[in-house]
């Protein structure tokens, strides 16, 4: 299958790189044609990874990833190209996080609005899935790197779109028991307040390698 990764930095490039050992064509996007990053990324990849402007990877991709910070993904999306993201699921992988000078963090949008539904609003063609954006960039691609059974959520408007992208979390090794669907996409918002909480832990545990487990009643 041929995917577009919208965005050159490590989570990004994990996902892209992840993509093309599984056997898919990626296409990594960037502002500008000849980024430095996209283009080392292309050459180690070998012949099934590709480089190009957002736009160029929108394109060429069935599935359209969007791994850009929060706070600029609708601008790096419009670049991408709204004709061309029509149609096709796009994982929002996306936290807006925002450090002000003294290096504390917000969220901008918050509790009213998510970026993911910013996204489904803007490009209502596209089938936007909220995915992945609770983990860190190893441990989305390689669920092993944590013990034992844990979890992660999906949401948007598009059942179909949320079961293709629960086969692709499959494929990355999340078995499907592991998926929290939490619904529409307005539960993008409850996903990306995780992330203040998430910064917490990381500092707590001192590494990234960790998850959330849920336990309920049957
Ligand atoms: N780090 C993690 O483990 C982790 C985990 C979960 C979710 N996330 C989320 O994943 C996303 C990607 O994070 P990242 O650290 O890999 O990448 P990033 O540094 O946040 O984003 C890199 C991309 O953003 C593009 N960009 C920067 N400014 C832009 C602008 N003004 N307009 C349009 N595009 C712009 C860059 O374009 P160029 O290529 O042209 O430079 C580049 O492709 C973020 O939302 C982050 O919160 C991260």
């Amino acid at each position: 299958m041929r995917f577009a990764v919208i965005g050159t930095g490590m989570v990004g490039q994990t996902l892209a790189d992840k993509l093309v050992a599984l056997g898919h064509e990626v296409m990594l996007g960037s502002r500008t044609k000849d980024n430095e990053k996209a283009v080392a990324w292309a050459e180690q990849a070998g012949p099934n990874g590709h480089h190009g402007t957002f736009a160029d990877a929108a394109g060429f991709g069935e599935v359209v990833l969007n791994a850009t910070s929060g706070t600029v993904s609708l601008a790096a999306l419009r670049a991408a190209g709204a004709d061309r993201l029509a149609g096709k699921v796009l994982v929002d992988v996306s936290n807006p996080l925002v450090f002000s000078a003294e290096g504390e963090l917000s969220l901008n949008p918050v509790n009213t609005d998510s970026v993911g539904e910013q996204i489904q609003r803007e490009f209502p063609q596209a089938r936007v899935v909220k995915a992945l954006n609770t983990l860190s960039a190893p441990v989305m691609v390689d669920p092993g790197r944590v013990p034992g059974e844990h979890n992660l959520f999906v949401a948007g408007d598009d059942a179909g779109a949320k079961a293709e992208v629960v086969s692709l979390l499959q494929e990355f090794g999340w078995p499907a028991g592991s998926v929290i669907d939490l619904g529409g996409i307005s539960s993008a918002r409850g996903m990306e307040m995780l992330m203040p909480f998430w910064i917490q832990l990381m500092r707590a545990f001192g590494t990234t390698d960790f998850n959330y487990s849920f336990k309920r009643a049957e």
